[in-house]
């Protein structure tokens, strides 16, 4: 009865909300318009947010010798939940047969497991990084902590599935992401959406000024 809730109703109302609400926010933000800018360009907008969108992914010379614990915890998170997210077999399975009607090659089980290790090692050194870093701390607000912890929790409940031989522990898994999806709109885990926005934005505004930043 609840397994049949999860599976279906539930599923549709969180795949919905997590659609609307993400369309509804990058609409926000698109909508919310931009003054002119009356000075004579320097330099190109266009060529200036490409290339900000692009060179943010490789850190400045200070993160790398100041920040390296993030920088690199960062990596490790966000690679291995993408790889584990979009190419282990069952995700595929699922996305094939609820979503899209469409499938591609998994990775192999063995790479499934060193990108959930990649992820789960990234996350919690992110995690403590936030709390025990007083600058981090002190910019971490309460949404920070129900995002980090709702992602560890469907990590950990993913896991836990692994087996795949225990119908409840795939409930349990699925209902935690379904919480995940209804929750991320309304997070800063938006940034997943956002942040070629906000790196083209800056880009952009500086490009146009000739700057090269
Ligand atoms: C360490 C990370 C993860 C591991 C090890 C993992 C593992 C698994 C496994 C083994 C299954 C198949 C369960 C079964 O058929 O019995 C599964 C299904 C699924 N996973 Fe994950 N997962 C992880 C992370 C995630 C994340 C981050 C999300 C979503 C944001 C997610 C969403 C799902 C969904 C929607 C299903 C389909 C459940 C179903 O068949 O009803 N997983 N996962």
């Amino acid at each position: 009865m609840i397994g049949q809730f999860i599976d279906g109703p539930l599923w549709t109302f969180s795949l919905t909300v997590f659609l609307i609400g993400v369309v509804w926010r990058i609409a926000a933000i698109l909508m919310a318009g931009k003054r002119p800018d009356l000075a004579t360009p320097k330099g190109s907008a266009g060529a200036g947010a490409l290339r900000a969108v692009f060179s943010r992914f490789l850190p400045e010379r200070t993160v790398t010798t100041q920040g390296r614990l993030p920088l690199i915890a960062g990596y490790l998170f966000h690679l291995g939940l993408f790889a584990l997210l979009f190419f282990a077999q069952p995700h595929i399975d699922f996305i094939a047969e609820k979503i899209t009607g469409l499938s591609w090659p998994a990775m192999p089980h063995w790479a499934f497991i060193v990108a959930a290790e990649f992820a789960f090692a990234g996350l919690i050194l992110l995690w403590l990084h936030r709390i025990l870093h007083p600058v981090t701390r002190l910019l971490s607000d309460l949404d920070d902590h129900i995002g980090a912890v709702l992602v560890f929790l469907v990590m950990l409940t993913g896991c836990l599935a692994l087996a795949q031989a225990f119908e409840p522990l795939r409930l349990i898994h699925l209902l935690s992401a379904e919480l995940l999806l209804i929750y991320f709109p309304f997070s800063k885990l938006m940034h997943a959406f956002t942040f070629v926005m906000s790196r083209s934005y800056t880009g952009a505004t500086m490009g146009r000024k000739g700057v090269n930043a």
